[in-house]
């Protein structure tokens, strides 16, 4: 980190990264100087994840370099939030919000995290109206019946996706 640079993390399953997804970083990358996307590190398939750690952190880059962003990184975290985004030397995380659905557990995240590091503030981006109803498990199971998730996610993804559903 360089001095006075304003860091932030995005943290997520991005099982996968979505449209939805990329408003919300795209949009944070123009508020602050370095973005760090954080994906949630669980082990490969488990929790009822269809890709490994790995694979969302790569479809995540080829999406963000796909949008021509140059100010956001991508890395895998295995630790507490608060810890992770320490280490980046984040002052804030930024989360998307599409709904009043998302706020209560939002909510109870922001007073578990407020507790666990007070100096660490949560922003919430509000989702741009053509997104406010995408979200990753949605897209999963469109695919997974073999439906078009094309305007909902990166090419990229829409790719993995169909691969990943013949498999
Ligand atoms: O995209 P998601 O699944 O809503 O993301 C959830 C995520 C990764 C933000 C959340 O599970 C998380 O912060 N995990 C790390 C562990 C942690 O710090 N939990 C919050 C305090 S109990």
């Amino acid at each position: 980190m360089s001095d006075g640079e304003r860091i932030a993390v995005c943290p997520g399953s991005y099982d996968p990264v979505t449209n939805g997804h990329l408003d919300i970083i795209g949009r944070a990358s123009r508020v602050f100087d370095r973005v760090v996307v954080g994906v949630v590190g669980s082990a490969p398939r488990k929790s009822g994840h269809l890709f490994t750690p790995e694979e969302r952190q790569q479809l995540i880059e080829e999406a963000v370099a796909g949008n021509g962003i140059d100010n956001v990184e991508v890395r895998i975290f295995r630790t507490l939030l608060v810890e992770f985004a320490r280490e980046c030397g984040a002052t804030t995380i930024v989360k998307g919000l599409r709904a009043i659905s998302d706020f209560e557990y939002e909510f109870e995240m922001n007073q578990l995290n407020r507790t666990l590091a007070e100096e660490i503030e949560s922003v919430y981006i509000l989702a741009s109206p053509g997104y406010s109803f995408i979200r990753s498990s949605g897209v999963k199971e469109i695919a997974a019946f073999g439906g078009d998730v094309s305007e909902l996610v990166p090419a990229s993804v829409a790719a993995a996706l169909r691969e990943r559903a013949k498999s």
